[in-house]
């Protein structure tokens, strides 16, 4: 058995301990919003809190998250529910299958950086890979976040 937090609830699986988390999520446990891009841990739209820290889950063993938290996007609407609503409110998505990646990557860097400029955002977004070009908008909502929390 493997044994960790998701999204705040408590889970207890049996599962190889080499699976992906990205696996588990989407497979075991029926948490989709967390997506399978290049599975070589090369475009960031598995990406998902470990513990607040984002970590490629097409590439990660389950077995790392033991006694751990997982955050997918499907758990932001607790604490950055002002970082969903600049989303919206700025239209950042196109095709959307990034998106999820976006998001929680963009949640982990404020919950750490008050008050970044311009190039640390982009450069804590640099990994997450956008084929429909939205980063000028995803600066945009992120920016619009900050200036919220003031
Ligand atoms: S699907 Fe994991 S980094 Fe691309
Ligand atoms: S919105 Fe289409 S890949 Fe980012």
């Amino acid at each position: 058995m493997i044994s960790f937090y998701l999204n705040g609830k408590s889970q207890s699986i049996s599962a190889d301990p080499k699976m992906p988390i990205l696996w588990i999520l989407r497979d075991v446990l029926n948490f989709t919003g967390t997506k399978y891009g290049c599975g070589a841990g090369l475009c960031g739209a598995c990406t998902v809190l470990l513990d607040g820290n984002p970590i490629r889950s097409c590439i990660t063993p389950i077995s790392f998250a033991e006694g751990k938290q997982i955050t997918t996007v499907e758990g932001l609407e607790k604490e950055n529910s002002d970082l969903l609503d600049n989303w919206q409110k700025e239209n950042v998505p196109q095709c959307g299958f990034c998106q999820s990646g976006q998001l929680v990557t963009a949640a982990a860097f404020l919950q750490n950086n008050t008050n970044p400029g311009d190039d640390e955002i982009e450069i804590a977004m640099s990994g997450n890979i956008c084929r429909c070009g939205t980063y000028s908008r995803i600066k945009k909502a992120i920016k619009e976040t900050i200036k919220g929390r003031g």
